[in-house]
């Protein structure tokens, strides 16, 4: 006896799937038996999107794309209609694009703090409004945004991002109780996940091995994520099994915010 997550019949967009948690999203969605339409600023013939297709392609997914900004309420209007041109309905979003915009708050000007608004948190809401009359029309419409641990705790020079990550929470409650019960709304608060931005970060200390290990020792779980676990559990939170979910964030970290930093 096995216990499955069925998605098949269903469509999903996620946004920025060129690399990274969306790509990983968008395969794990793909894998339970969604169609899969995503976005990025990436070319669509790109070697990141092609991958991705492949890969998907490849276990006999459907796989959608377009060169979207999320930024731009043109383009992200363009998106939707375009998917819906292809898949005629939306089931599932998920919010997912978004950049490290990682600022001292003395030193931050107000052009960066814009852009991380308009990012980071306006295009959430955007994409969610825009999707709002397919996914009422859905008989399992549910809407996924892509928070941070840092909307429950942050490090110096990380602001303005922890300002709009710890802001999602409220926009998660918001499109809950007023788009239910149609549409359920939540939020997912990665911690660290193995991904090439992360990466980087870990190659800008002297000693990158050392940063690594020091940082997976904050993990209870003694390692890193994957953006498949985190795409898996977006497909989880996506079906039935998890139909009494909604207006929450919920934190996927391995941990680390339950453990004080000061051993
Ligand atoms: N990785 C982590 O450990 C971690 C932890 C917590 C939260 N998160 C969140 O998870 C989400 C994905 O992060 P990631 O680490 O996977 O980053 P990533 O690898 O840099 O991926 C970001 C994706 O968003 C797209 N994107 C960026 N700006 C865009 C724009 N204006 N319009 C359309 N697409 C845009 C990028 O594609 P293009 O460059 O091609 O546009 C890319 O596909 C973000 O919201 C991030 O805050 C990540």
């Amino acid at each position: 006896m096995s216990l499955e997550v069925d998605l098949s019949g269903q469509t999903a967009i996620v946004t920025g799937v060129s690399s990274g948690i969306g790509a990983g999203v968008a395969k794990m969605l793909a894998k339970a038996g969604a169609a899969v339409a995503g976005c990025s600023r990436s070319l669509d013939h790109s070697k990141e999107v092609q991958g991705l297709a492949a890969e998907i392609e490849g276990i006999g997914g459907t796989f959608y794309y377009k060169q979207v900004d999320v930024t731009k309420n043109d383009q992200l209007q363009s998106f939707v209609d375009y998917t819906v041109s292809h898949c005629g309905s939306i089931d599932i979003l998920v919010s997912n694009a978004g950049a490290n915009i990682f600022e001292k708050a003395l030193h931050c000007g107000s052009e960066r703090w814009q852009y991380n608004i308009d990012l980071n948190l306006q295009s959430h809401w955007m994409m969610g409004k825009l999707c709002h009359p397919y996914l009422k029309k859905s008989s399992n419409g549910i809407i996924l945004i892509m928070s941070s641990n840092h909307a429950v705790a942050t490090i110096p020079g990380c602001f303005p991002y922890n300002v709009t990550k710890t802001s999602l929470t409220g926009l998660v409650r918001s499109l809950a109780i007023e788009w239910g019960p149609d549409i359920r709304t939540i939020g997912l608060a990665p911690g660290f996940i193995e991904t090439n931005g992360n990466e980087d970060w870990f190659r800008s200390f002297s000693d990158p091995q050392a940063e690594r290990t020091r940082t997976i020792q904050l993990h209870p779980v003694g390692r890193l994520g994957t953006v498949e676990e985190v795409g898996g559990f977006c497909a989880f939170l996506s079906s039935s099994y998890a139909a009494f979910a909604t207006g929450v964030t919920y934190v996927i970290d391995g941990g680390r915010t339950a453990l004080l930093q000061d051993m």
